[in-house]
C-alpha cells in the first residue's frame, strides 16, 4: 500500500482552520513582505523542505511563504500535543501542503510521522528541538549529503547541534535561527512570557494575582514568564543553577531559592530550564496541597512525572481540560498541566502571531542565505546574518509606526575613532 500523503484528524475542520491562518497572518507583516518578495523571486523553485514544527496558525503562515517562494514542503508536528488540527486539516485541503500531524497523537504516530516527512528527501528541514537532524545522524543518514542546511528554532535543539558539533559528529550544515536577536529576545522572553501565562490561565483560570509563582530557570523564557506574572501580581520565586542568572534575578527584586525551599511555599511552578527533574520526587514531596505544576521548556522531562505516578495514590484525569490530579496518602492533590509537555501549546495557542512574525521570517530568510550561500556551506553550526536579523528589526519597526534616529556623519566618524575625545 503506498504510504499515505498526509495524516491529519478531520477535514470538517479546515474552513476554521483557514480562518485561524488568515486571523495569524494579519499580524505577521514582516513575514508577508518576505512573502511577497519570495513570490517574485522564486528563491527555492524545486526544492525539497521538510519542516518539523509546532503545527499552528503561525507555522501554516511561514510554509505558506516557502511554498510562494517555490518550494515543496512537507510538515509534521515537532510536539504530540502542540497541534491544531484545525490548521493541519487546512493546510492539506486549502493549500496542498502534505501535512502530519494529529493532537495528541501517540509515540509510534509522532515517530511515522517524522518519517513521513524524511521520506520527501528534502535538501533544507526546519526542526523546533532537532527531531529531523538526530534522525539525520542515525536511520537517515544516508540523505546528510544532499542537504544544504537544517534551521533550528529553539534553545534545547540548538545546544545538541552544538554538542553533535563540539563531538566532530556533526554531518550537515546548521543554522541557529534561536540565537537571532530577532528571534530569542522577543519569541523566547515575550512569546513564552505571554503564552506559557495564557496556558495556566486557560487550563485552571486560576487568579494570579498573590499567588506565590516558582519560575525554574532565568534564561529568556524564565525572564519572560517572571515578568509577566509579576505584572499580574504574583510573588515570584526564582530557582537557577547558574550564579550570574541568579543574581540577576535577585536585582530584578525576586526572590530566589532553592527548589528544595520553594516547593514548600509555591502555588503555582513553571519550569523552563530545559534540563531533567527540575522537579524530583523530594519537592512534589514537599509541595501544598493544591499545587499546581506545569512545563514551559522544550521537552516532556523538566518534571519527574515517573515520581509524580509513583507517589500518588490515584489520578483524576481532566479534572478540567489539559489538568490531571494527582492524589497523594493522606489526601493531597498536585495538579499537573497539559502532562506535562509545553504548557502554552498544550493548553493554549502558542506565542502570538505578532511575535512568531519576527521568528519565522527570521527562519525564512535564514533560508534562503543558506540556499544562495550553498557552496560554501560545512557542517557546522552557523548564526543568522546580523543583515538578516537588521532587516528584520526595521521592518517590524516599521509595522508599529516606530521611526528611530539614524547616526550623523559626525557621530559615524566619532565611533569609528579611537583618539578622538580622549
Ligand atoms: N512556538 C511557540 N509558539 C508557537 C507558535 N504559535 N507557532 C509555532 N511555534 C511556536
Amino acid at each position: 500500500m503506498a504510504a499515505k500523503k498526509y495524516d491529519v484528524k478531520d477535514f470538517r475542520l479546515a474552513q476554521n482552520g483557514r480562518k485561524r491562518i488568515v486571523w495569524a497572518g494579519q499580524d505577521m507583516p514582516v513575514l508577508r513582505r518576505v512573502k511577497e518578495r519570495f513570490h517574485k523571486e522564486q528563491p527555492f523553485r524545486g526544492m525539497h523542505f521538510s519542516a518539523c514544527l509546532h503545527v499552528t496558525a503561525e507555522t501554516a503562515n511561514l510554509v505558506q511563504t516557502l511554498k510562494v517562494g517555490g518550494a515543496h514542503v512537507v510538515l509534521c508536528a515537532s510536539n504530540p500535543l502542540s497541534t491544531q488540527d484545525d490548521v493541519a486539516a487546512s493546510l492539506v485541503r486549502h493549500d496542498r501542503i502534505p501535512t502530519y500531524a494529529i493532537k495528541g497523537e501517540d509515540h509510534k504516530t509522532y515517530y511515522r510521522h517524522l518519517r513521513a516527512a524524511l521520506d520527501h528527501k528534502p535538501v533544507i528541514t526546519m526542526d523546533d528541538g532537532a527531531a529531523l537532524v538526530s534522525l539525520l545522524h542515525t536511520d537517515y543518514s544516508h540523505l546528510a549529503s544532499n542537504l544544504v542546511a537544517s534551521m533550528e528554532e529553539t534553545t534545547t535543539g540548538v545546544i545538541r547541534l552544538r554538542a553533535l558539533e563540539r563531538d566532530g559528529a556533526l554531518k550537515i550544515p546548521v543554522i541557529a535561527v534561536n540565537d537571532a536577536a530577532t528571534k530569542h529576545l522577543f519569541d523566547n522572553r515575550y512569546g513564552t512570557g505571554q503564552s506559557t501565562i495564557d496556558g495556566v490561565i486557560r487550563a485552571t483560570d486560576m487568579l494570579i494575582a498573590g499567588k506565590r509563582v516558582v519560575v525554574a530557570g532565568y534564561g529568556w523564557c524564565g525572564k519572560g514568564v517572571a515578568s509577566r506574572a509579576r505584572g499580574m501580581g504574583a510573588k515570584v520565586i526564582v530557582t537557577e543553577v547558574e550564579p550570574v542568572r541568579a543574581l540577576e534575578a535577585a536585582m530584578d527584586g525576586l526572590e530566589v531559592m532553592t527548589m528544595r525551599e520553594a516547593a514548600r511555599v509555591g502555588d503555582l511552578f513553571i519550569t523552563l530550564t530545559g534540563d531533567m527533574h527540575v522537579i524530583a520526587k523530594e519537592h512534589l514531596k514537599a509541595m501544598k496541597d493544591g499545587a499546581v505544576i506545569c512545563n514551559s521548556g522544550h521537552f516532556d522531562i523538566e518534571i519527574d512525572l515517573k515520581a509524580l505516578k509513583q507517589l500518588s495514590t490515584r489520578v483524576d484525569k481532566n479534572v478540567r481540560n489539559s489538568v490531571d490530579a494527582y492524589v497523594l496518602p493522606g489526601g493531597k492533590r498536585i495538579y499537573l498541566i497539559g502532562e506535562g509537555r509545553l504548557v502554552n501549546l498544550a493548553a493554549a495557542e502558542g506565542h502570538p502571531a505578532s511575535v512568531m512574525d519576527m521568528s519565522f521570517a527570521t527562519q525564512a530568510l535564514a533560508s534562503e542565505w543558506a540556499v544562495k550561500n550553498r557552496k560554501k556551506l560545512t557542517p557546522k553550526v552557523y548564526e543568522v546574518p546580523k543583515a538578516v536579523e537588521d532587516w528584520v528589526a526595521k521592518l517590524k519597526l516599521g509595522s508599529m509606526g516606530i521611526r528611530i534616529d539614524t547616526l550623523s556623519a559626525e557621530q559615524q566618524k566619532y565611533l569609528s575613532s579611537w583618539a578622538h575625545g580622549t
